[in-house]
C-alpha cells in the first residue's frame, strides 16, 4: 500500500493526527459518495477505479484517523483541446475536501502528492478546471504555480446512480503547470 505522510517538503499539514494519502481502491467507493452528497456520481467513482486499475487514472484519498477527509483524481489522457503536442499531461479533477477539515493545508497536500505522481510517471503537465466563480480554488492553484490558459464552457453530463442523465454547465478557467 501507498502512504505518505508529509511534513519535510511541500506544504504542511499541522495538526495532532497525521494525514495519509493512499490510492483509492475498489473497497473505497461508498466512502467516496461522501455520506450521500455525491452518490449521484456512483458510476462515474465505478469507472474511475476500473481506469485506475488499468493504469489511466489515479485516484489519490487523504485519510485522517482512517477517516476519509479528502481527495483528488487525474486522467491521464488529457481531453485533446487541452493537451499540448507530444506533451503528456495528468487531467485533474474530483479535488475537494470535507469542510469540516478545510484550511489546514489538506488540499495544498493532496495537490502536491497529484503533482509528485504525475512526476514519477514522466508527466511533464498538470491540467486543471476550476468554476468561474470558485475564487478560492484558484487562488490555492495559482499560489501553487498554475496560471490559467484557457477557458471551457463546461459543459458534460454523466448518468447518475438510479440512471438517469444529468447535465451540468459550469463555465470555468483551465489552468496549467509544468511540472
Ligand atoms: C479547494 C479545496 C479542495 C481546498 O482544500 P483545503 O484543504 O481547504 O486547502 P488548503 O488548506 O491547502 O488551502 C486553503 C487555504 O487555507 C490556507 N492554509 C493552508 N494550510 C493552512 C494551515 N496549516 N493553517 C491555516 N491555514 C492554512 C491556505 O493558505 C489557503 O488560503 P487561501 O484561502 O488564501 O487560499 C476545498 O476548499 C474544497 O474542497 N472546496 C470545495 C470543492 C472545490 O471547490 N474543489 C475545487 C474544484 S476545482
Amino acid at each position: 500500500m501507498y502512504k505518505v505522510e508529509r511534513t519535510l517538503e511541500g506544504p504542511s499539514y499541522d495538526s495532532d493526527e497525521p494525514l495519509g494519502i493512499r490510492f483509492a481502491t475498489s473497497e473505497d467507493l461508498r466512502a467516496l459518495e461522501w455520506e450521500g452528497e455525491y452518490v449521484r456520481y456512483r458510476r462515474l467513482f465505478q469507472r474511475a477505479v476500473e481506469e485506475a486499475q488499468n493504469g489511466r487514472r489515479i485516484l489519490l484519498l487523504a485519510e485522517i484517523d482512517e477517516q476519509l477527509v479528502g481527495q483528488i483524481f487525474m486522467q491521464l489522457t488529457t481531453r485533446a483541446n487541452f493537451s499540448t503536442e507530444g506533451v503528456s499531461s495528468g487531467y485533474l479533477y474530483a479535488f475537494r475536501v470535507k469542510s469540516l477539515f478545510r484550511n489546514r493545508g489538506v488540499g495544498s497536500q493532496l495537490l502536491h502528492e497529484a503533482e509528485q505522481n504525475l512526476v514519477s510517471r514522466g508527466f511533464l503537465r498538470a491540467v486543471i478546471s476550476v468554476g468561474k466563480r470558485n475564487v478560492a480554488a484558484r487562488r490555492l492553484y495559482e499560489r501553487a504555480g498554475y496560471a490559467v490558459f484557457t477557458e471551457d464552457s463546461g459543459d458534460w453530463s454523466y448518468l447518475d446512480h438510479l440512471g438517469r442523465l444529468r447535465e451540468v454547465s459550469e463555465p470555468a478557467f483551465v489552468l496549467e503547470k509544468w511540472l
